[in-house]
């Protein structure tokens, strides 16, 4: 069965107010495009075409506005609503009638990641058991952080450590097969009363069945949870489209290159977006496969 994708879209957005008073976090632009923009192309590097957004009630028409069925880029976009922000694992559970047995790939919706060789890494994931990526970071207490044994093996993930045991963070980009939602319901809420993605991938852990590849220095996972951080992606976004003349985040783009949409429908596109730079990217697009 063919792999589907989630999008976790959830939360208040809390550490941006007052800019998320109105308006989803993950729908704020990173440079020059939405957010979401950005983690949904990776579900469409992973070759995902059957992707649901989880959203907030609320914000879910913002990002129907924003997103509309997917057929522009060749997937097919599913809404899904989480009441309200009770943890990342709880989103197995909202979507199980959609993933309706088969693996996923959820990515949360303000993870923005950039490398050469992303592609590959991700499509190297079976579809059995769990995959997650470690990340080096600076600040490993504000995320997932995993624990290694001597021998490299993993030995545990803890959420949010104070005194963090490696400086390797879980992304938030995860591989899980087709049980997911059953050891989802399994999870039991943590002490901020969520249900944590750590407790479900402990379970993966526990069974054996967890892989957890490393992104290398070479990779970009960049962070958005502050003012300073968000800004900081947007113009890490800008200084390499600049620089490079290619886009970061290109869904139409990634679209044409799967073959997932036509030339007609890239041109409805580029004409869309006629008076800005993303229009004329997918305008040169069109005349460079000509
Ligand atoms: C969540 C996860 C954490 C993970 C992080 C990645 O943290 O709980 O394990 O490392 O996403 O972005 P949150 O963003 O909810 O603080």
């Amino acid at each position: 069965m063919t792999r589907k994708g989630i999008v976790l879209a959830g939360g208040s957005g809390t550490r941006l107010h007052p800019v998320t008073l109105g308006l989803s976090k993950q729908l704020l632009p990173v440079y020059d495009k939405p957010m979401v923009y950005y983690p949904l192309s990776v579900l469409m590097l992973a070759g995902i075409r059957e992707i649901a957004v989880i959203t907030t009630p609320q914000d879910q028409d913002q990002f129907r506005r924003t997103l509309g069925d997917g057929s522009q880029w060749g997937i097919s976009l599913t809404y899904i609503e989480q009441p309200s922000p009770d943890g990342l694992a709880q989103a197995y559970i909202l979507a199980e009638d959609f993933l309706d047995g088969a693996a996923s790939a959820m990515v949360l919706g303000d993870n923005i990641f950039f490398g050469h060789g992303l592609t590959d890494l991700m499509r190297a994931a079976p579809d059995a058991g769990g995959t997650v990526f470690g990340y080096r970071v600076a600040d490993p207490q504000r995320y997932g952080v995993i624990d290694f044994d001597a021998d490299g093996h993993v030995r545990a993930i803890v959420e949010k450590p104070d005194r963090p045991a490696s400086s390797y963070a879980v992304t938030g980009l995860y591989f899980l097969d087709d049980t997911a939602p059953e050891k989802a319901r399994a999870v039991c809420p943590s002490a901020r009363g969520e249900l944590e993605i750590t407790s479900l991938l402990e379970i993966y852990l526990g069974a054996g069945t967890l892989r957890v590849e490393t992104m290398g220095r070479g990779y970009a996972w960049l962070d958005t949870g502050t003012h300073a951080s968000l800004l900081d992606a947007g113009n890490f976004v800008r200084t390499l489209t600049e620089r490079q003349g290619q886009q970061i985040g290109c869904l139409e783009e990634i679209a044409f290159v799967n073959e997932w949409i036509d030339a007609a429908t890239l041109r409805a596109r580029a004409a869309k977006f006629a008076k800005n730079d993303y229009g004329k990217y997918i305008e040169d697009l069109l005349q460079s496969s000509r």
